[in-house]
């Protein structure tokens, strides 16, 4: 497989158009299968305090390492000739439905309501102090802007839920963000939402306002600020005054270097000169959970371990991950999970250029990808032949 898509490239490069190294084809198929859950505006959490997603990180990676212990990576993937492994899924608390004409935010804190000139949604839209409450917010201390005064929200990576907030307040929406583990951005909005549940008897409701910071385990961006709203019977959910923000940092991986940061780039690994590869596989993470490289450290390590005991029994030399390269793979700009590519020595960011694939008409990007290698130990570039 592997060599056959090298005789491709070279057949590429005579004709004067390298290709990039391919994406893990069996392995996005499997992700793909079974893609990431997600979440609609009528989930409505039963009380405030129930709106947020929590993350633990050490049950995230105690679960990796027992996965890879038993399941190795391999590259290239096999194709499914081992017993599907089991799911694992990041659990999102259950939301209630309410039952037609039951109250569903009363407890939430409330933003204006905008009942004129008429209780709908362009009105709302229309609604000047809500576009000047965006255009006029600041950026909080670490943080980026990604967008503004969008009628849009973002659907991105990692949900982990929502708060109602008193009032348009982005600097206690970007606290909110960082004391939750796993949070990378949020969006905060006004939402036109139904007082009681829409349905039989209620099919139109008079609306009210959230004010709703949406947390999120991976970026938000213009590209994934795609969720217009909704219409729940005759209500018409809409959004406004939306802006997106962005952590600037990301959790380090302890044993690696500092995260080095190749934007919507991945490592296009060429063949060592000596004709040997560095590319061990790769392992894709689509539980639902945060975008979190530590994960990625836990496969490289739990991988190392698993091939030091093989290596062993086989008296040979293990071969060692000690850098990988971890992004979110989007497919038609939908997050299909994150992608770690673990290799066995490091490659600098000159070799950060692989950002776009087509398969068939289907378009693959990455966004948020990152860089670490063994703080001790960067591997071996083989030394090239004299030529
Ligand atoms: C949001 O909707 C309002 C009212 O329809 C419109 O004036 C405004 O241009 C829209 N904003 C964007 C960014 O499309
Ligand atoms: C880094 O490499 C050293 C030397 O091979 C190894 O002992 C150590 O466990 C590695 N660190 C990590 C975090 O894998």
């Amino acid at each position: 497989m592997r060599s056959a898509l090298i005789l491709a490239a070279l057949a590429a490069m005579v004709a004067g158009n390298p290709l990039p190294q391919e994406l893990d084809w069996a392995a996005i198929d499997e992700a793909l299968a079974d893609p990431i859950p997600t979440t609609t505006d009528s989930s409505i959490p039963t009380a405030p305090a129930d709106a947020l997603v929590t993350y633990d990180p050490v049950a995230e990676i105690a679960a990796v390492q027992k996965e890879i212990s038993t399941d190795p990576i391999s590259a290239p993937s096999p194709t499914a000739t081992a017993a599907p492994e089991e799911k694992r899924s990041f659990l999102v608390k259950s939301l209630a439905k309410r039952d037609a004409c039951q109250p569903e935010v009363d407890s939430f804190p409330k933003g204006p309501v905008v009942h004129s000139p008429g209780d709908d949604d362009a009105s709302f839209l229309a609604y000047q102090p809500f576009h000047d409450a965006a255009l006029g917010a600041v950026t909080p201390p670490g943080y980026t802007k990604s967008y503004t005064d969008l009628n849009k929200t973002s659907n991105a990576y990692g949900y982990m839920g929502w708060v109602a907030m008193a009032s348009y307040d982005p600097l206690a929406c970007s606290k909110l963000c960082d004391n939750n583990v796993g949070c990378a951005s949020f969006n905060i909005h006004f939402e036109r939402t139904p007082v009681v549940a829409p349905g039989a008897g209620c099919e139109n409701p008079e609306s009210t306002t959230l004010i709703k910071c949406n947390l999120w385990g991976g970026p938000v961006n213009f590209e994934n600020a795609v969720n217009t709203g909704e219409t729940r019977t005759n209500f018409v959910v809409v959004h406004t005054g939306s802006n997106g923000y962005v952590s600037k940092t990301i959790e380090p991986a302890l044993g690696y270097t500092e995260p080095l940061y190749l934007e919507d780039a991945a490592i296009n690994a060429p063949l060592n000169c000596d004709g040997t590869d560095s590319y061990m596989g790769v392992k894709i993470f689509n539980s639902g959970a945060p975008f979190d490289a530590r994960l990625c450290a836990a496969a490289c390590n739990s991988q190392n371990d698993y091939n030091t005991k093989q290596a062993l029994k086989t008296k040979t030399v293990p071969r060692l991950c000690r850098f990988f390269n971890t992004y979110i793979l989007l497919k038609n700009g939908v997050s299909v999970g994150q992608y770690c590519a673990l290799y066995t020595h490091c490659w600098d960011e000159s070799f950060a250029t692989n950002k776009l694939q087509y398969r068939g008409s289907d378009r693959y990007t990455k966004v948020f990808s990152y860089a670490f290698a063994n703080a001790t130990d960067t591997g071996v570039h083989p030394v090239c032949p004299a030529a």
